[in-house]
């Protein structure tokens, strides 16, 4: 390995306290100002191997071009005391392996039976929505994300469950709100009764709760033979060795799915309607589309090609609050990056809400402007100035999943209704492991007339 001079930039002496505060308190703020501040790559005064990256093709090399040599920070593993050791925290042999199993449930031919079950979901939720209405959109996407992965993934109805989850899960991102950053590497060891290990504990235990009962009530009621929802894929799936997953396994990838897959699509689609009430004349051009190329009728999974501004809505909407705004990697060995060296155990963070409000990239970065992915901004881009999804071997495996569920409830939501932002509309965000609103978004929804034209003049 060549001798490489360059360390990055450090934070002078007198803003010590400036970017303490930001890594211990509100950490989109804390990163932000770093970025703003001091640049691309930055070290941190403190006596850690801490780096926080910003260039796109740095990022690149982490994630893609050397990511053998990385594994996920401490933060992340803090997450397996609730998913074992699943897909998203399992590293080197066991994750490629169980990668592989994996991944047949997301192929394509997979995804198409899964556009009835999102479509359904949408529609039996909207079904009890009244016009008039203020309501918490985040718990409403929340219940209609958590019914469609439940159904996908155990071919079950866990509609009675959807309030007891979504708490369970508030409690749970809470308390990694409280311990992410800096407070993560202080954590003692999983036996040791702090408070915060106990709640996690607990936490654990009732989605455990949960889920080991819908499996079991499947299991039950019938075989898994001629089944093609996932369950029965992590069930039967099969190595090329013809070893078949252990009951654990499946436990722990079905927990994992069942977090990883609804808690963060809610978070895009909450979002979405979030920035649609606020900017009305951008819910009137969606609904316009749809009108135009629905017709009132129900979506289907053909027709996402044609429904271009309903795509650049949800791209926009991740791009502004990605769901998954902050990840990070540690080195395995010593590894060079750009132009900087960096000694084993070096860990590094790397936030796509800082990326994608970065004004090197997007022209007014703050401003919620579907219309900007009209033209070949995707394209023209650099890999990663944009990734809601991450990227290299350890992308999103629901990723395509993901955005064909966000576009068919987005666009049947809108079909029914017209959200409208309210005096109780505020945005607070809660960073933990995803991207949450601290408290909701409440918003007004109206009747929508099957003229989108007459209606969607925004109310004075
Ligand atoms: C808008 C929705 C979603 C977003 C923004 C999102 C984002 C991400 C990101 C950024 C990663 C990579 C994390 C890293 O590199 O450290 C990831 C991994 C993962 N996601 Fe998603 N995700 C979404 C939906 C889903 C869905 C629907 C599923 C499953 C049904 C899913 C399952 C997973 C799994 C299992 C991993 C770990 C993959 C691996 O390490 O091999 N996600 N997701």
């Amino acid at each position: 390995m060549s001798q490489r001079p360059r360390r990055p930039a450090r934070p002078p002496w007198r803003d010590f306290w400036r970017v303490r505060r930001g890594l211990g308190s509100n950490l989109v703020e804390g990163l932000t100002f770093i970025h703003r501040e001091y640049g691309d790559f930055v070290r941190t005064r403190l006596p850690l191997q801490l780096y926080f990256v910003a260039d796109p093709a740095c990022i690149e090399e982490i994630l893609v071009k050397k990511a053998e040599v990385f594994r996920k920070d401490r933060t992340s593993r803090l997450l397996s005391r609730v998913v074992g050791n699943g897909l998203l925290v399992n590293e080197g042999d066991s994750w490629r392996r169980q990668r592989r199993l994996l991944q047949p449930a997301f192929h394509h031919r997979q995804l198409q039976s899964y556009a009835a079950v999102m479509v359904g979901a949408i529609e039996r939720a909207a079904a009890a929505w009244q016009p008039g209405q203020v309501r918490n959109v985040h718990e409403d996407m929340m219940a209609v994300t958590l019914n469609i992965v439940a159904e996908a993934l155990f071919g079950s109805d866990v509609s009675a469950d959807a309030g007891h989850m979504g708490r369970i899960i508030s409690d749970l991102m809470e308390e990694f709100g409280r311990i992410l950053g800096l407070a993560a590497r202080f954590q003692p060891p999983a036996w040791v009764p702090t408070t915060a290990n106990r709640r996690l504990r607990a936490s654990a235990r009732k989605v455990d709760r949960v889920i080991l009962g819908i499996i079991e009530a499947r299991r039950q009621s019938q075989s898994d033979a001629g089944q093609d929802d996932l369950l029965s894929l992590l069930i039967r799936a099969r190595d090329e060795d013809g070893s078949t997953m252990t009951a654990a396994q499946v436990r722990d990838e079905a927990v994992t799915l069942f977090l990883a897959g609804h808690e963060t699509t809610a978070l895009a689609l909450t979002y979405s309607l979030y920035l649609l009430a606020t900017h009305p004349e951008c819910q009137a051009r969606l609904a316009d589309e749809l009108h135009r190329v629905l017709g009132g009728r129900t979506p289907g999974l053909a027709d996402l090609e044609s429904l271009k501004y309903t795509d650049a809505v949800v791209l926009e909407a991740m791009r502004l609050y990605p769901p998954a705004w902050v990840m990070a990697r540690q080195a395995l060995t010593e590894v060079e990056i750009g132009p900087y060296r960096f000694p084993k155990g070096a860990e590094f963070v790397i936030s796509p809400w800082v990326l994608h409000r970065d004004p090197k990239n997007f022209d007014d970065p703050e401003a919620f402007k579907p219309e900007r992915w009209d033209g070949d901004l995707a394209h023209r881009l650099p890999r990663f100035a944009y990734f809601p999804f991450g990227g290299g071997p350890r992308v999103c495996i629901g990723n395509r999943f993901a955005m064909m569920e966000a576009k068919l409830v987005l666009a049947v939501a809108i079909q029914r209704f017209r959200f409208e932002a309210t005096p109780e509309t505020v945005l607070a965000l809660l960073p933990s492991v995803t991207l949450r609103p601290r408290q909701g978004v409440r918003l007004r929804l109206t009747a929508r007339d099957p003229d989108p034209a007459a209606t969607d003049r925004p109310h004075p």
